[in-house]
């Protein structure tokens, strides 16, 4: 029931389907080698070498409560660790990264397009599968399944593998399911580590159910973290 679309060369699979979203059922996936302006969080870029690495961004019409929204970002990032971890150990960097040897492979951007309720969810995974060499602005902290197993990935079987893994443990959400959230707890890779947020330092402790980060601040306060970027002292 997921329908994959490929095609030759977009600008941005999120943008594609966040323009088109009406023309489509739910579970169409977009899909392309060569993206020319892919999106990143946080206004950033998506670099992906032309031909090499994964790109797609699968659509949802759930009917869902917009509070609920923060965790498809976990389920897709519990879904590409899984998938990812059939090749090579790998944790989640909370909220959207896929780190493999300290390095990232996979990134995740989730957009929405809410009216009264959701009328779309669109789901971007980017995962570097097969490029080599990285821009130098990202080259100290981005990795790929090629350069950590020295082999070449076949891009269609992964792409199937993280759609049929992202599509189980999605239904498992629908139905009050939590299994996303013992994955992203148990690969946390930020767990007990001491990370800044907004310039205060904080160690972490937790995923709670609602898909914050809960961390303690240096007067061993609980403080629950919702949205942005995370740093880490002296790694990635
Ligand atoms: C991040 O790590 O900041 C998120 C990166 C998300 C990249 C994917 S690639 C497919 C989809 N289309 C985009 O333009 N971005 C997402």
């Amino acid at each position: 029931m997921y329908k994959i679309i490929n095609f030759d060369t977009l600008p941005s699979t999120n943008k594609y389907l966040k323009e088109n979203y009406q023309n489509y059922n739910e579970y169409t996936v977009v899909s392309t080698y060569k993206q020319t302006e892919g999106k990143g969080r946080e206004n950033k870029k998506w670099l992906a070498e032309n031909n090499k690495n994964i790109t797609f961004s699968i659509l949802l019409k759930p009917t869902i409560d917009t509070t609920k929204l923060p965790l498809i970002t976990l389920i897709a990032g519990a879904s590409v660790r899984n998938v990812i971890s059939k090749y090579h150990s790998s944790e989640i960097k909370w909220p959207n990264d896929i780190i493999v040897n300290n390095k990232k492979i996979s990134g995740i951007l989730v957009e929405s397009i809410i009216s009264n309720k959701i009328e779309a969810l669109i789901v971007g995974i980017g995962i570097n599968s097969n490029q080599e060499q990285f821009d130098s602005s990202i080259q100290s902290i981005a990795t790929s399944l090629k350069i950590v197993l020295g082999k070449e990935i076949d891009n269609a079987l992964l792409i199937n593998q993280v759609i049929i893994e992202f599509d189980r443990l999605y239904k498992d959400f629908l139905n009050n399911g939590k299994e996303f959230l013992d994955v992203c707890r148990k690969y946390n890779y930020l767990q007990d580590r001491k990370i800044y947020h907004e310039n205060n330092e904080y160690i972490v402790k937790d995923i709670n159910d609602i898909g914050n980060l809960v961390v303690s601040d240096t007067n061993n306060c609980l403080k629950e973290l919702f949205y942005g970027e995370v740093t880490l002292s002296n790694i990635y």
